[in-house]
C-alpha cells in the first residue's frame, strides 16, 4: 500500500482525490492546498487524509512515497523541485513546467535520485488513443501523411496560461506518441479575442521528421465542444473522437492510391479507393484511473512511465517554440 499526497485540490485535483481513493493499492495520506476552502471540499472526499496548506508538511512525512501535483501550471516547477529533492516519486500535471530548462532540471534530478517522474498526459491512457496507436503500428494503415487535432469549447478560461498552453499539450503528447518522434519545427498564430492578456484561440503547425505534419486548433471561445484527432495515412484515415461514447475511433478505408504509372502530363496516375467505415469495439475505462494505476506500478517496479519526464520535457520544448513563433506572427521556429 503506497501512501500518496495530493497537492492542489482544485477542479482537476479533486479527480485525483477521487481516483486515488478508489485504487486498492494506495491510500491518501495528505491533501494539500493553499486555499482552505478547497481543503474542506477535498477533506469531505478523503476524510482520513491529513490536511495542510503547507507543502513542507507533506515532504517531511517519511511515510509518503509519492506526491501528485495538480496545482496551477505556473507553480509546477517550484513544487516539483521540492518534492523530488525530498526523495519522493512525483506525478505532476501537464505541462511539466513552462520553461524547458526547468523541465530538464526536474528530469535530471529524478534520474540521479532514481525516482519516478511522470507527467499527467492523460490522453496517453485513453483507450481510444491506445487503439489508434495499435492501428498505426499495423502495416494495413500505411505511413502517416498528416494529423489534425481540434480542441474547442467555451473556457475554462485560465489566468496563468493562454489557451494554447492550456490545451495544446494534450495534442502534442498524442502526436508525439503516435509518431514516436519529437517535432523538428513549429509555427503558430493566435488571437486575444476576449481582450485578455492571453490568447484565447490558437492554430499551431508541428512538423516531424520525414515530412509528417500535425496541425492543432484550440479555442476557449467556440460554443461547439470538439475533442478530435484525425490521422490521415497512405492507406487509411483514422478519427479519434473523445466525445463520442459509442464510436470513439472510426477507421475510413477509402483513400487515394498512387498507381505507379505516369500519365501523358508526366504525373503519377491516382486512383480513388472505396472502402468501409469501421468502428472497433473499445473497452470502457477511465483514463485518469489507468494513468494513476500506471504511476503506482512504475513507482513499485521502477519501470519507466509511458509519459515520463522526458516525454513531458519534449512537450514543454514544443510549447516554448510555439510561444516563440506566436510572438513572431507564425514564423517557423526550430526545436
Ligand atoms: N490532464 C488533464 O486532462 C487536465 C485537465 C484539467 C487541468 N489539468 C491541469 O491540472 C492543473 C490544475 O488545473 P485546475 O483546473 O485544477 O486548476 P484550479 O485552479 O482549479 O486548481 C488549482 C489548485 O491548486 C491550488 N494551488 C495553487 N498553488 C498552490 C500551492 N503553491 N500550494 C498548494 N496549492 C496550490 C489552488 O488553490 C487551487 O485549488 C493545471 O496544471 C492544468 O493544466 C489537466
Amino acid at each position: 500500500m503506497q501512501k500518496v499526497a495530493i497537492v492542489g485540490c482544485g477542479y482537476w485535483g479533486m479527480n485525483y482525490v477521487r481516483v486515488f481513493g478508489e485504487l486498492p493499492n494506495a491510500s491518501i495520506g495528505w491533501i494539500c492546498d493553499k486555499d482552505s476552502g478547497r481543503l474542506d471540499i477535498a477533506g469531505r472526499r478523503a476524510p482520513n487524509a491529513a490536511r495542510t496548506r503547507d507543502l513542507h508538511d507533506v515532504v517531511a512525512d517519511p511515510e509518503v512515497s509519492a506526491v501528485v501535483v495538480a496545482t496551477s501550471s505556473a507553480t509546477h516547477f517550484e513544487i516539483s523541485l521540492e518534492v523530488l529533492r525530498s526523495g519522493k516519486n512525483l506525478l505532476v500535471e501537464k505541462p511539466l513546467t513552462l520553461v524547458s530548462e526547468e523541465a530538464r532540471e526536474l528530469v535530471e534530478i529524478a534520474e540521479r535520485s532514481r525516482l519516478t517522474l511522470m507527467v499527467g498526459h492523460t490522453f496517453l491512457f485513453n483507450a481510444g488513443v491506445q487503439k489508434v496507436k495499435s492501428l498505426l503500428s499495423n502495416d494495413e494503415f500505411g505511413e502517416i501523411y498528416y494529423m489534425h487535432a481540434t480542441r474547442t469549447h467555451l473556457g475554462l478560461i485560465r489566468k496563468d496560461v493562454n489557451a494554447i498552453w492550456d490545451l495544446a499539450p494534450h495534442d502534442i503528447s498524442i502526436f508525439n506518441y503516435l509518431v514516436g518522434k519529437e517535432p523538428v519545427w513549429v509555427s503558430a498564430v493566435g488571437s486575444r479575442l476576449l481582450q485578455n492578456n492571453r490568447e484565447d484561440v490558437g492554430f499551431a503547425t508541428i512538423a516531424y521528421p520525414g515530412g509528417i505534419l500535425g496541425n492543432i486548433h484550440v479555442s476557449w471561445i467556440d460554443s461547439n465542444k470538439v475533442r478530435e484527432v484525425v490521422v490521415v495515412g497512405s492507406k487509411k484515415r483514422i478519427v479519434f473522437n473523445d466525445i463520442d461514447a459509442l464510436e470513439k475511433v472510426r477507421i475510413f478505408e477509402k483513400g487515394v492510391t498512387i498507381s505507379g504509372e505516369v500519365d501523358s502530363f508526366g504525373e503519377f496516375q491516382l486512383q480513388l479507393r472505396d472502402g468501409d467505415i469501421i468502428s472497433p469495439k473499445i473497452e470502457a475505462s477511465e483514463p485518469l484511473k489507468v494513468q494513476c494505476q500506471h504511476f503506482l506500478d512504475c513507482v513499485e517496479s521502477g519501470a519507466t512511465p509511458i509519459s515520463d519526464g522526458k516525454n513531458g520535457l519534449a512537450v514543454v520544448r514544443t510549447m516554448v517554440a510555439i510561444e516563440k513563433s506566436l510572438r513572431q506572427h507564425g514564423a517557423p521556429v526550430e526545436l
